[in-house]
């Protein structure tokens, strides 16, 4: 059995030789900008599952009454507010070595491409340009009907409230929410697509900080593994380990990641 050193070599040549390479990400990426991740030790549905039965009925409450949804919502001591607080103060966070690695293998050209469950944006922060955001972003809003996207400046919450014109809409005639994707909602269509194709295009996929239990993310890999190369780095063992993926490199994203990036710096000098 290889140990963790060897393992970063083998990761680096395997880079090297693929020629459409993809990162998938999840929360254990961003641990180390300080936001928490779900299910690590000390994960928000960890400590406070709770949150998590909360968390899956968020959605239905907006599928029954989208004005009220809204209400609560910009309501600073509503319950939907409370749900977003867990995500605590991500607008602050700044991108590790994690993120700015997969950014510079994207600039090298081996990386074609992020696909994350985060909504916290870090990736984009660190530089990194083609990113889908599987379960969307923070601080924008998506038109269900027709997936337009909104920034906080295109939509004036405060202003519709006032006028009495909440739930937003769309030009499309569409319900207007927030663009992060709820328990029990579907993946809106144009990043389930894209998702799906580079999933199916890789031969190689690198799977970072993720427990890889949330479906249809997980699917992600089911998909590519017999024609990819599936390689994991994470904290610790996920039901991908040994059946899907090739190798885990057990530890730290924001370690293991930039030693990844210098050996494969160091292969291409020759
Ligand atoms: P999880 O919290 O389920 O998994 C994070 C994984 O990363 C765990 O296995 C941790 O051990 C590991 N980890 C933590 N810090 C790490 C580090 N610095 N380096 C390497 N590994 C580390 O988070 P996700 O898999 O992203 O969905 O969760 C998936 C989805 O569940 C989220 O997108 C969210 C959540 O409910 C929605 O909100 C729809």
């Amino acid at each position: 059995m290889l140990n963790g050193e060897e393992l970063v070599g083998r990761a680096a040549r395997d880079l090297v030789k693929a020629s459409y390479a993809i990162a998938l990400t999840g929360a254990g990426i961003s641990t180390e900008s300080g936001i928490p991740d779900f299910r690590g030790p000390n994960g928000i549905w960890t400590k406070k599952p709770e949150a998590e039965i909360r968390a899956y009925e968020v959605y239905e409450q907006f599928r029954a009454n989208p004005k009220g949804y809204w209400e609560g919502r910009l309501d600073p001591e509503g319950p939907i507010s409370r749900i977003f607080s867990i995500f605590g103060e991500i607008e602050k966070a700044q991108p590790n070595a994690g993120h700015y690695a997969l950014a510079e293998l994207e600039k090298m050209g081996i990386l074609k491409c992020v696909i994350t469950q985060n909504v916290d944006g870090l990736h984009q922060k660190a530089g990194s340009k083609n990113v889908i955001e599987y379960h969307g972003g923070l601080n924008k809003f998506r038109c269900v009907n027709c997936n337009r996207r909104f920034s906080k400046d295109e939509l004036n919450l405060e202003k519709l409230k006032k006028e009495g014109r909440l739930p937003p809409y769309c030009q499309c005639g569409g319900v207007i929410k927030d663009d992060g994707v709820f328990f029990g909602e579907p993946i809106p269509g144009d990043v389930l697509q894209r998702s799906q194709r580079d999933a199916w295009k890789c031969d190689l996929m690198l799977i970072c900080g993720t427990s890889a239990v949330v479906y249809p993310f997980a699917a992600l890999p089911e998909m590519a593994y017999k024609s990819a190369i599936v390689i994991e780095i994470n904290a610790q063992p996920t039901p991908l380990t040994g059946r899907i993926s090739e190798y885990l490199i057990q530890g730290k994203t924001g370690e293991t990641l930039p030693k990844i990036v210098e050996k494969v710096k160091k292969i291409q000098k020759g």
